[in-house]
């Protein structure tokens, strides 16, 4: 362990949100925000097993930020396609919208929420419907941005109930993206390219947004570091 910092278990981290989350009135809210190829839909997916696993019913869903990008057809019509993935490419004030409906919506009334395929690059709607599930777990870059850097994404921050920020550094995230690039079809020079170009500036602007979190974790082994 370093100095400084607190080694915690998946299961510590489920078991921290669900003591935070019981005794809230409505729909707890629990944001992981960090860079592109942080791990967040990782660890959003692991907290909401964990919280799941722990309780023995379906309790947690994730509601992931990207079901909010633009879709392809209105990037082009935008002539905005090459940008995809920079804060105004998504659409920030229906997704504040969704989140406040989610937060209020009495358990058991429906709230169709959209994921993002990676399989064909688009917004899916609906493609999750929480319904029963006290804690709802978003996750994505923006959550903590200033609407300085871009209107409408600092509504975000009010709708969260606990905020984790999740740490990686440069080289591990470049590699990661890098390989997703080479994976998804994308030659090594190109995929060099958009991690340059695109993803890395907008690690940046992320980066920025790191101090508004509750907690900062990083990735140890199996475990995570609380900074
Ligand atoms: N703790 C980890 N150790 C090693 N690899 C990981 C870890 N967490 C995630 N990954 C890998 O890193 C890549 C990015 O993970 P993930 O999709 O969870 O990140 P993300 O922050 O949601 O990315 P994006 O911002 O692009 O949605 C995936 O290939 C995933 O398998
Ligand atoms: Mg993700």
């Amino acid at each position: 362990m370093n100095r400084g910092s607190v080694e915690t278990s998946l299961a510590e981290l489920a078991a921290r949100i669900r003591r935070r989350a019981d005794g809230h009135s409505g729909r707890f809210v629990l944001g992981i925000a960090g860079p592109p190829g942080a791990g967040k839909s990782t660890l959003a997916r692991g907290v909401r097993d964990e919280l799941n696993l722990a309780e023995g019913a379906a309790i947690a869903e994730v509601a992931p930020m990207d079901g909010f990008h633009l879709t392809n057809a209105q990037l082009v019509a935008l002539g905005e396609m090459s940008r995809k993935g920079e804060p105004d490419t998504f659409d920030a004030g229906a997704y504040v919208d969704l989140l406040r409906t989610l937060r209020g919506a009495p358990l058991g009334s429906p709230v169709p929420w959209p994921t993002y395929s990676r399989e064909i690059h688009e917004p899916v709607p609906g493609g999750v419907v929480f319904d029963r599930q006290t804690i709802a777990i978003t996750e994505g870059n923006y959550l903590l941005l200033d609407d300085d850097i871009s209107p409408g994404w600092s509504a975000v921050r009010p709708l969260l109930d606990e905020t984790w920020y999740l740490d990686v550094p440069r080289p591990i995230i470049e590699q990661r993206l890098l390989r997703r690039h080479i994976r998804g079809g994308r030659t090594p020079e190109a995929a060099k390219i958009k991690v340059a170009q695109s993803d890395l500036v907008n690690a940046r602007l992320v980066e920025g947004t790191r101090l508004r979190a509750d907690l900062v974790l990083r990735k140890s082994g199996r475990a995570y570091r609380i900074v």
